[in-house]
């Protein structure tokens, strides 16, 4: 399959430890590709290569049928690479409103003219406009999130959006995540494999730099595989 993402023997070591090792992976346009593993498995750092903020120790990143390894994070941006961070990171003293319409702005010239794509994005989402200082945690995530859209990403990388998030905004969240338009091609990294399962259409599972398995969910949620390389790192863990 020719994907949108290729990713061909990803490796990155901190010193003498394998974060990722000689990792594949193929996402198709429009997909919605989770990876899941125990705490270590390399997630974040996979992202963070793919988004260009770390470079590997070998292998190769092609984005949209172009070799993007040696680019860094500015241009894979404007190529269409969109970040979300494992922190909510928001401009807290300016509005709901305008911390997308400048994020918008950044990507794509012009506060005045991203002005009514922000409106759009923000009455797509179940947060009020305030000075983002005053909203909830999973707000700012749904805002975060409406940021990154606003930089129209061709693909985006999510890591743990549902992290700390009470059960409602983890309904709005499941439910932002899954009206997103399938112009847009989703790598997901996250701990709740509910909302993995119900949003993946295939599913990459890591543990400890290593790959273990890609398949759908129902064929990840079968996989004995799968089962082990959770049990042998995190016991309580049930998928
Ligand atoms: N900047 C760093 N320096 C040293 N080790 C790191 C660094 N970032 C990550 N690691 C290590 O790399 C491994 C993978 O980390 P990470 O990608 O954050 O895992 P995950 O997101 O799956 O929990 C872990 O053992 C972690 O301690
Ligand atoms: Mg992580």
């Amino acid at each position: 399959m020719r994907g949108l993402l290729e990713v061909d023997a990803l490796t990155r070591r901190y010193g003498s430890l394998v974060a990722l090792d000689r990792i594949d992976l193929r996402i198709g346009e429009g997909e919605r590709h989770a990876v899941i593993g125990p705490n270590g498995a390399g997630k974040t750092t996979l992202l963070d290569l793919v988004a260009g903020v770390s470079r590997p120790n070998g292998g190769r990143i092609r984005f949209a049928g172009r070799d993007v390894t040696r680019l860094g994070p500015a241009r894979r941006a404007r190529l269409g690479v969109g970040r979300i961070h494992q922190r909510p990171a928001v401009w807290p003293s300016l509005s709901t409103l305008d911390n997308i319409a400048v994020a918008g702005a950044r990507h794509r010239g012009g506060y005045r003219r991203t002005l009514p794509e922000a409106r759009k994005l923000l009455s797509s989402l179940a947060i009020p406009d305030v000075t983002a200082a005053r909203l909830s945690h999973g707000q700012r995530r749904q805002l975060e999130i409406a940021m990154a859209l606003a930089g129209r990403p061709r693909l985006l990388l999510l890591d743990e959006p549902a992290a700390g998030l009470s059960a409602v905004e983890f309904s709005q969240l499941s439910a932002v995540l899954s009206e997103l338009p399938r112009t847009v091609t989703v790598l997901l990294v996250e701990h709740r494999l509910d909302l993995v399962y119900a949003l993946a259409d295939r599913v990459t599972v890591l543990r400890d730099g290593q790959y273990v398995a890609t398949g759908t969910p129902d064929e990840i949620r079968a996989s004995s595989t799968v089962q082990s390389a959770y049990a042998a790192r995190q016991p309580e863990a049930v998928i």
